[in-house]
């Protein structure tokens, strides 16, 4: 996976407008006062004013961030300490969240990949790890397009194939990864987004694409 966000931080209005529709989607005008949540936040940590305006508590927010200098450089790091920071990479933190005993209720998964073997690693540790149940909101965001074809040819072999109907759309695939065969993928939506630069003047072109879920379980 790569090893950045991007060079101009996230403080674009398209990712700020972003950030609120996502949120929008997954807890509008839900009180997440007793709610864990997931997130990477980033050095700017712009999801906190969304997630404290809504009632979360810093001791029920979980950071993920493998970039030490990241944190290093995060003021609300420093800001609000009874934020559960694991400074791994999500594929390892995830073991460790669990025995920390927490489960969680809302994730917003801001990779800064696209879809790649470790992604899709990532996404099947956390289906297989207990910490988003049925009921868990989820949400993804990945960089569009670009996939090695080889990666496309492993999930054609790894996972059904009605799951890569929609590979125009990986979050679709993505979302199916993690419930598994256990479990159906419903309340699913899909944005995509411009966020920086673009592909004319041959800086990178991102489009996240984001989907909200809830599992539920099959009969
Ligand atoms: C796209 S940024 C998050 C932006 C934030 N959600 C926002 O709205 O401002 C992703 C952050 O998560 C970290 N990150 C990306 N993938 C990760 C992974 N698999 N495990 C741990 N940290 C990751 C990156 O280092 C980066 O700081």
């Amino acid at each position: 996976m790569a090893k950045r966000g991007p060079r101009i931080g996230y403080k674009t209005k398209v990712k700020g407008d972003n950030r609120i529709d996502q949120w929008s989607a997954l807890a509008f005008g839900l009180d997440l006062s007793a709610s864990t949540i997931l997130v990477f936040l980033s050095e700017e940590g712009l999801e906190l004013p969304i997630l404290f305006d809504q009632g979360a508590k810093a001791e029920n927010i979980i950071c993920v961030e493998r970039d030490p200098n990241v944190l290093a450089r995060a003021k609300w790091y420093r800001k609000h300490p009874k934020i559960n920071v694991y400074p791994h990479d999500l594929n390892v933190a995830i073991p460790k969240i669990v025995k920390d005993g927490f489960h969680i209720d809302y994730a917003n998964l801001d990779f800064c990949c696209q879809l790649c073997v470790p992604l899709v690693t990532t996404l099947v540790t956390l289906r297989d790890s207990g910490l988003v149940l049925p009921g868990t909101r989820l949400s993804v965001t990945m960089i569009n397009g670009r996939e090695q074809p080889a990666v496309i040819e492993y999930c054609k072999t790894e996972y059904p194939v009605e799951w890569l109907n929609s590979m125009g759309e990986r979050m679709n695939f993505a979302m199916h990864v993690i419930a598994g065969r256990k479990y159906s993928v419903t309340g699913l939506g899909c944005n995509k987004y411009q966020s920086y630069g673009t592909k004319k003047n041959g800086t990178t072109a991102l489009c996240g694409c984001n989907m909200q879920w809830s599992a539920a379980e099959f009969n």
